[in-house]
C-alpha cells in the first residue's frame, strides 16, 4: 500500500517566492558562464556601512557570545529613543522591541493585531513581502490600487473606504515607497490618520526609508498624528539606513502597551534578536551626521543618472522617485518576467547583463504590473549608466 504523505499546508503551498530573488538561479547560472551581472533587483546598497558599526563588530571580544533580551539589549533601545528625539518625537525605551530585521517586524505586527482571515489595505504596488508576511498570519492583503499616472500617489480617501470590511484591521504602506519611490506628503499621512480613527484601524507604518528623501521633500512620520497612540505601529531597520543589510537588526515601535507585550511574547518565543548586530547598530546610530548627509548626496544623484537614461529609452515610461532608492519602470514587453528571465539567460552585451525585479509580484491585483520592473539604484553612478546602457540593449534586441 502506497505510504500516505502529510503534504504542504495551504499557506505552506499559498506563499509566494520573492519577485525580488525569485530570478536567483537564472543568475547563477549565468554567472558559472562568465557573465557579469549588475544587480538592479535587490535593495542591496553598494554605500559603505559606517566605520562606528564595524569598529563594533571588531571590538567585540566576548568568551560567550550569549542570547540577549527578548525585547533587545537596553543599549540599542536607547538608541531608538534618542534619534527619535532628533525627529521631535517622544520614544521611550520600552516601547521599542527589538527585531531580526525590520522583517520580523512587520510578521510580528501582523501576528499581534490580526486573526486568522482579518484583512489588510495597503496601496499598491507594495514592498511584496508583505504577501509573504501576510500568508505566514493568514491575513489576506486587500489591494488600494495606485495610479500610475499620477506617481503613485496615496489613493483617493473614498478607495480606502470603500474596500473597508468588518475584517479589515489595518492599513500597511511603505513611505518613503518601495518599489514606486513615493513619498507621502503630510496631508497624505493626514488622510491615513483620519481612515485610523474614523473606522478603528491599525497603521502599520513602515519607515524604512524614511532618511531617504530627495529635491528637500519634508518626510512624514505617523508619530507626528495626533490622537493615535494605541493605533500607530512603526516598522523599522538599519539595513538601508546604515547600508547594514546582513546585520538583520530592526525594530517595532508603538505606545500602544498591550501590543508591545504581545509582541514580547512573540519575541520569548523566538528567545532574542542576534546580540553582537545589536552592539554594532547601537553604535551605528551615534555615527556623525555627515555619514547619512553623504549616503542621501549619493543617492540624489543615481537617481538623477537613473532617471536621465531611462528616459532615453524608446517605450520606456519612468517615474522619477522622491525617495528610496528604487523605481518603478513600464517597459515595451507584454510579460516583463519573461524578459528578466530572457536578460540572464540569453542576453549579454560585452559579457554583461542585468538583473532586475519583475513587478508584478509587488501587485496583489492580478493582472497588474506585467509589462514593469522595479529597478534600485544602489550601484555607483558609473556602473548605473552602464547597466541602463546594457537594459536599453536587451530591450532592442529582444525577441519577446
Ligand atoms: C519597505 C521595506 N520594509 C522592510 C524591509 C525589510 O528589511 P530588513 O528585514 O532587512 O530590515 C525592506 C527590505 O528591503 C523594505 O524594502
Amino acid at each position: 500500500m502506497p505510504r500516505k504523505q502529510p503534504g504542504l499546508s495551504r499557506r505552506g503551498i499559498a506563499v509566494p517566492a520573492s519577485p525580488i530573488r525569485r530570478l536567483v538561479p537564472y543568475a547563477n547560472k549565468a554567472k558559472a558562464e562568465g557573465a557579469e551581472i549588475y544587480h538592479l533587483n535587490i535593495g542591496q546598497p553598494d554605500i559603505e556601512t559606517p566605520k562606528e558599526m564595524i569598529d563594533a563588530y571588531r571590538s567585540f571580544h566576548d568568551k560567550v557570545l550569549a542570547y540577549g533580551p527578548s525585547d533587545g539589549l537596553p543599549v540599542f533601545r536607547e538608541a531608538i529613543a534618542d534619534y527619535w528625539r532628533e525627529w521631535d518625537v517622544k520614544i521611550a525605551p520600552d516601547e521599542v522591541i527589538v527585531t531580526t530585521g525590520g522583517s520580523e517586524a512587520i510578521l510580528f505586527a501582523l501576528l499581534a493585531t490580526c486573526d486568522p482571515g482579518d484583512e489588510v489595505l495597503v496601496p499598491e504596488p507594495f514592498y511584496t513581502n508583505y504577501l509573504g508576511f501576510s500568508t505566514a498570519a493568514s491575513v489576506k492583503v486587500v489591494p488600494v490600487p495606485a495610479s500610475v499616472e499620477n506617481g503613485f500617489r496615496l489613493p483617493a480617501k473614498g478607495e480606502f473606504t470603500k474596500r473597508i470590511t468588518a475584517r479589515t484591521r489595518g492599513i500597511m504602506f511603505s513611505n518613503p515607497g518601495n518599489p514606486t519611490g513615493v513619498v507621502y506628503s503630510a496631508a497624505e499621512v493626514g488622510v491615513l490618520g483620519d481612515l485610523a480613527r474614523e473606522h478603528g484601524l491599525y497603521l502599520y507604518a513602515d519607515e524604512v526609508y524614511r532618511e531617504f528623501v530627495y529635491d528637500g521633500a519634508r518626510f512624514e512620520s505617523v508619530f507626528h498624528l495626533k490622537d493615535l497612540d494605541e493605533q500607530v505601529i512603526v516598522l523599522d531597520s538599519v539595513s538601508k539606513r546604515f547600508s547594514a543589510c546582513g546585520a538583520r537588526v530592526g525594530c517595532l515601535v508603538t505606545r500602544n502597551r498591550e501590543l508591545l507585550d504581545s509582541c514580547l511574547r512573540f519575541g520569548q518565543a523566538r528567545l532574542c534578536p542576534p546580540t553582537v548586530d545589536q552592539l554594532a547598530a547601537a553604535a551605528a546610530y551615534k555615527a556623525p551626521k555627515s555619514y547619512l548627509t553623504e549616503v542621501l548626496e549619493e543617492y540624489g544623484k543615481r537617481r538623477d543618472v537613473l532617471h536621465d537614461c531611462l528616459s532615453e529609452i524608446p517605450g520606456v515610461t519612468a517615474f522619477k522617485p522622491a525617495g528610496a532608492f528604487y523605481t518603478v519602470a513600464k517597459l515595451p514587453v507584454a510579460d516583463a518576467e519573461k524578459f528578466a528571465i530572457w536578460l540572464l539567460t540569453d542576453f549579454r552585451l560585452e559579457g554583461k547583463t542585468v538583473m532586475v525585479a519583475p513587478t508584478a509580484g509587488f501587485y496583489a491585483t492580478e493582472g497588474s504590473g506585467l509589462d514593469e520592473v522595479r529597478i534600485a539604484y544602489v550601484l555607483n553612478s558609473t556602473h548605473l549608466k552602464d547597466a541602463i546602457r546594457i537594459l536599453a540593449a536587451g530591450l532592442a534586441a529582444y525577441p519577446g
